[in-house]
């Protein structure tokens, strides 16, 4: 595997990445010299605890040295767009950074959200595509404009784990958040329970649907109890709106979406999901979060799991 970006570096073959990753659960340090001498450059534009913390664990487990950089924190301010006279508060440009922190490490993992301003920036993959493309190095995504494909790999690992049909029911419902969040989480579990062939519906407000080249096939349901009923997992995330003219914007708030006993009361004993961070009592009702059911905090662990199987898949690769 050359690089991580999407589903689709896995090679089409989820069954195996799934295997791969149940070894690896099974025995974290087995792989611990094939990282030797092999360092782990990650660059973070936004915050993170999970992303951070798991991919420096994994990368720990197989053996790599780990630099973190910060680039809000420390670094020069970096300008991204070319023909620009940078006599601003910008000191270097990010056409110049990216091949140098490419030749302080053997791989290089990348944070960077959507801005949610132009569309058509983050849709490309603005940023995330020039670290594939001048870093000359393997590139990791750990969450960029329009996909979080390590937490994917890990809701994936954690749906296998606790399933308890063949083919479970899964439920991704929109959730309300006081702020606008990008679609990533979204897109991209969208894009990974399509491919894992469950059955899969996507529930949210009018004004809140995702791109179609991410959702697929996937049932829209607007009524959030119709699309819950029955289900076996709730996966609850927000996102601000996709579509014109609202790309970007918070269109609602409205608290009946908070996922809750009485909502999750209609499911199949559903066990509920979520990303992390969240925001309680916005998105889950403390007894929900902190219920029998609430797979939150296992599916985080499960985040070391799916950064270590795609670690080791790159280092065998280089
Ligand atoms: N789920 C997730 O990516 O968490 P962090 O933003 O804390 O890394």
């Amino acid at each position: 595997m050359k690089k991580f970006t999407n589903i689709n570096d896995l090679g089409g073959n989820l069954p195996e990445a799934l295997k791969e990753a149940s070894e690896i659960k099974k025995d974290r340090f087995k792989y611990a010299e094939l990282g030797r001498n092999k360092t782990l450059l990650m660059v973070f534009f936004n915050a993170s605890l999970r992303t951070r913390l798991s991919t420096q664990k994994a990368a720990t487990n197989l053996g790599m040295n780990t630099i973190t950089l910060d680039i809000n924190q420390g670094a020069w301010k970096l300008e991204t767009k070319r023909n620009v006279i940078m006599d601003g508060d910008k000191s270097e440009h990010i056409l110049e950074a990216i091949p140098v922190m490419g030749s302080y490490c053997d791989i290089i993992a990348i944070r960077s959200f959507a801005g949610l301003e132009n569309k058509e920036e983050d849709y490309t993959e603005k940023i995330l595509n020039q670290f594939i493309k001048y870093s000359g190095r393997p590139v990791i995504s750990m969450e960029a404009a329009t996909r979080h494909p390590l937490q994917s790999f890990a809701d994936l690992i954690t749906i296998e784990e606790y399933k308890r049909t063949i083919r479970p029911k899964v439920v991704m419902t929109w959730a309300p958040h006081p702020k606008a969040l990008p679609q990533a989480v979204a897109n991209s579990f969208a894009e990974w329970m399509n491919a894992a062939g469950y059955e899969f519906i996507i529930t949210h407000p009018e004004g809140y649907e995702l791109d179609p080249a991410f959702t697929g096939n996937a049932r829209i349901e607007y009524d959030h109890i119709k699309a819950l009923r029955g289900a076996d997992f709730v996966y609850a995330k927000n996102w601000s709106a996709y579509t014109d003219p609202n790309y970007g914007k918070v269109l609602s708030t409205d608290r009946k979406w908070t996922v809750d006993v009485r909502t999750m009361g209609v499911t199949n004993n559903a066990y509920f999901m979520h990303c992390l961070p969240v925001r309680r009592n916005m998105i889950v009702s403390d007894a929900v979060i902190e219920g029998p059911q609430s797979l939150v905090i296992p599916e985080a662990a499960n985040r070391e799991i799916s950064a270590q199987t795609v670690l080791k898949r790159i280092l065998s690769n280089i």
